[in-house]
């Protein structure tokens, strides 16, 4: 289930989860496409196309507007609908939007839905939406309820390696703490560039503590001034590098994912939905802990946890 089926990222991210991408090469897969009444025509052209690609594996399309509809005994749920900041709008009026967007999708979801659907929010703010989506879903484990911070993982992965001048499959074990935001601490005291620390390989410690997070932290803003567009296609690869490692398993590394904390990881306060490497296993994600932490990284896990924490209480506070 897609909500936003209509937009611009659903139009990248369909056809893999289609193609067998995602969830395998032997798995069938229906869609259910949501979306609200003024993109009906354009849904409906987006369910024509997924017909016309003649995927073997894509046993059914729906589009609706019927959020009942579209989250009936479903497995999976992305959620891509939402409302985006305009011109003139402050934060808090953008936030009273999405708060009702998100209660009303997560009743709906915890009626209709699978016991054990998995869930990613992408719509922005990400991460307080799916804190409020959780709260309105108590039929719903809270551990099934993530939100996408692995677009901000595969840049900082992407960026160190173009620093090093290595393609990224030679990247690994970088970390986004946090928010999906321009607050986001990009780690990568414990990752490595072909097996070796990071901080051997790329010996700028200025540019490790300066350009590098400030590039991947407004990352997102760059391309909408570029592209007058949010990032779609990149977005979209991300959703899906999420769903497949968190169904399929991540192996012997790490991602990151944003999962409600239960206050027990890095000092996080319990109830955010934080930003945290975590391994998958069996359709099961768990936090990796025990990293040594330094002062520099504390402070930007703080910094980024506070914006958190207001932001939520703003939420809540409008519901
Ligand atoms: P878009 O505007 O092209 O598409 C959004 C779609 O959602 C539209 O078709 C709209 O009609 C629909 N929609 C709005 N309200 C809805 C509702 N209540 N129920 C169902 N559908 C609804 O936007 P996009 O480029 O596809 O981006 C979607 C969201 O993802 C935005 O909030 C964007 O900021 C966010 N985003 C997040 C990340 C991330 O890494 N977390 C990255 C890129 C974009
Ligand atoms: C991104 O990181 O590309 C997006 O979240 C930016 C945005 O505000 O939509």
């Amino acid at each position: 289930m897609i909500t936003g089926g209509a937009g611009q990222i659903a139009y990248s991210l369909l056809p893999p989860l289609a193609s067998g991408a995602v969830f395998g090469m032997d798995q069938p897969v229906i869609l259910h496409l949501l979306d609200i009444p003024p993109a009906i025509t354009a849904l409906g052209g987006v369910v024509m196309e997924l017909e016309d690609l003649a995927y073997p594996l894509l046993a059914g399309v729906l589009g609706t507007t019927d959020p009942d509809e579209a989250f009936k005994d479903v497995d999976y749920a992305v959620f891509l609908g939402a409302f985006p900041r305009k011109e003139g709008m402050e934060r808090k009026d953008v936030m009273t939007k999405n708060i009702g967007i998100f209660n009303s999708q997560g009743s709906a979801l915890s009626k209709g839905a699978k016991p054990g659907v998995k869930c990613v929010v992408v719509g922005n703010p990400a991460n307080t939406n799916a804190a409020i989506l959780s709260r309105a879903a108590p039929n719903v484990d809270p551990k099934n309820i993530s939100a996408l911070t692995r677009l901000d993982h595969n840049r900082a992965a992407s960026h160190l390696a173009i620093k090093c001048g290595v393609s990224c499959d030679k990247v690994s074990g970088v970390i986004i703490w946090g928010n999906h935001s321009g607050t986001q601490y990009p780690d990568v005291r414990h990752a490595t560039v072909e097996g070796k620390p990071a901080r051997e390989v790329c010996t700028d410690a200025a540019w490790i503590e300066g350009e590098y997070i400030t590039k991947v932290q407004k990352r997102g803003a760059a391309i909408i001034e570029a592209r007058k567009l949010s990032s779609a296609a990149s977005a979209a690869k991300a959703i899906c590098d999420h769903m497949r490692d968190w169904v399929l398993g991540t192996g012997d590394g790490y991602v990151s994912m944003a999962v409600k904390s239960d206050g027990s990881h890095y000092g996080v306060p319990e109830g955010l939905f934080y930003s945290m490497p975590v391994k998958c296993s069996g359709g099961e994600w768990t936090v990796v802990d025990g990293l040594p932490i330094d002062e520099f990284s504390q402070g930007k896990m703080t910094a980024t946890a506070n914006e958190l924490s207001e932001e939520l209480a703003l939420a809540l506070s409008l519901l």
